[in-house]
């Protein structure tokens, strides 16, 4: 469910028009909705009821705004982040340090550093290589480092193949045949408190099956740590839940979910870690859109350019994702299309032969679910300067993130002196 209806005739985000933002901030604009949010939040945590102190890290990588990390750490959120600079968000969001862990497989050691200067809650090591050295870092230091080890389960999570992370070939986790021994190696290291195991096996995850399989072996090498010795409090369970992006497409509910959770973690007696990225944020946000024309030519469908394009929204383009595009104020009538932004590539294309409501130039529009992974994997490409971020709260609405301009980011460009 999201707060984004028509009223009389104008799609608005709560009790907002998104003519309103257009004007004032031009277009293309994300808008997200706290109250969608602030409810997926609330579900999400709900789900989780028959847990005992589950943490809830949201993935900041999804939708790093700070406007959205506020909203979800006054939910009690803490964040999943896999970078200094996603760290960095989350603590100038306000969420407590003891709540952040670290993912990532490429960690770099000023990022460890930081992780350890900012005493984060936990590192989830993704190699033997990483925790040697997180282990000598902290002990340099006299530290200990709160870490996880992730486990690679050898899962399909059956999504798109760029988003699936917990098979044997993906480059995620230590793999599970190797777990056992790798553990034992880094349990022994000083500077390093390994107190559990992580898993995230995809994103976009439509069946809750792979995950099952998944926790199973999780259930299991904790069983197996514990007989050779290892004391086992914590486990993280990633992320992965998929939303729905068009009608027919039905991912399990949280609360489906939560009740899968409980009953393939049951008896494991550890405090549980979830990532959840795109189902808190993805239908909490559109990118609003307006029509530059409608190029007819030849005898197929016409093609609607609007001004977004895949540097603005880059799924459609990378994963061949599927948005909804709904017209702000459609007239009722429908027409097939393809929707194309500006770019000059062929790959710069929303949709082919999509039904629509029909637009012409100057028409609003949106493209829905896109709160995300939208703004936060916008370039610059075609010098198109970076789009600006919204936030509507009931009948008000801020800017959350400002437009870079192109003339901004070639203001950081330089001309060396010798050229
Ligand atoms: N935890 C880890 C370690 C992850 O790698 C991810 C996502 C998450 C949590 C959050 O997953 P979620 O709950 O959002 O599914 N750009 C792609 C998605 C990439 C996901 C990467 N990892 C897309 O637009 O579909």
């Amino acid at each position: 469910m999201d707060h984004f209806r028509l009223i009389d005739g104008v799609l608005h985000a709560e009790d907002v028009p998104l003519p309103a933002i257009a004007d004032a901030v031009g277009t293309p604009v994300y808008v997200y909705s706290r109250a969608t949010l602030e409810r997926h939040a609330q579900v999400f945590k709900e789900a989780l009821d028959g847990l005992d102190n589950p943490l809830v890290a949201f993935a900041v990588k999804s939708n790093p705004n700070l406007a959205v990390l506020k909203v979800l750490q006054r939910q009690g959120f803490g964040a999943d982040v896999v970078s200094g600079g996603e760290l960095m968000r989350a603590l100038a969001a306000g969420m407590a340090p003891e709540d952040i862990v670290f993912s990532g497989v490429g960690k770099t050691r000023a990022e460890l550093e930081l992780g350890l200067d900012k005493q984060i809650g936990q590192f989830n090591i993704e190699s033997r290589e990483e925790g040697q050295e997180l282990a000598a870092l902290a002990a340099s230091r006299g530290e200990v480092a709160q870490a996880v080890l992730r486990v690679n389960p050898d899962v399909d999570a059956k999504t798109h193949e760029k988003i699936s992370t917990g098979k044997a070939e993906n480059k995620f986790g230590v793999p599970l045949m190797r777990a056992r021994e790798t553990y034992a190696e880094l349990a022994e290291l000083p500077g390093m408190n390994l107190r559990g195991v992580a898993i995230h096996i995809g994103s976009q995850l439509l069946d809750l099956e792979p995950l099952e399989v998944a926790f199973a072996k999780i259930g299991q090498l904790v069983a197996d740590l514990r007989a050779a010795g290892h004391s086992i409090t914590h486990v993280d369970l990633g992320g992965g839940l998929g939303v729905p992006y068009h009608a027919g497409e039905n991912p399990p509910s949280p609360a489906e979910y939560g009740m899968m959770v409980e009953r393939a973690t049951r008896g494991w007696d550890v405090r549980l870690t979830f990532e959840p990225g795109r189902v808190i944020c993805g239908n909490a946000g559109v990118l609003l859109t307006r029509v530059i024309r409608v190029k007819r030519s030849s005898n197929q469908a016409p093609f609607v350019v609007v001004d977004a394009a895949m540097n603005d929204l880059a799924r459609p383009a990378m994963y061949g994702a599927w948005h909804d595009f709904d017209a702000v104020e459609p007239r009722g009538e429908k027409m097939t299309a393809h929707i194309v932004g500006p770019i000059c590539e062929t790959g710069d294309t929303f949709a082919m032969n999509r039904e629509i409501d029909a637009v012409a130039t100057g028409d609003l529009a949106v493209f829905r679910s896109a709160g995300a992974y939208g703004a936060t994997m916008a370039s610059s490409y075609n010098s198109r300067g970076f789009v600006a971020e919204v936030m509507v709260d009931g009948d008000k609405w801020a800017v959350v993130a400002d437009r870079i301009a192109a003339s901004a980011i070639m203001d950081a460009e330089r001309v060396p002196d010798w050229l």
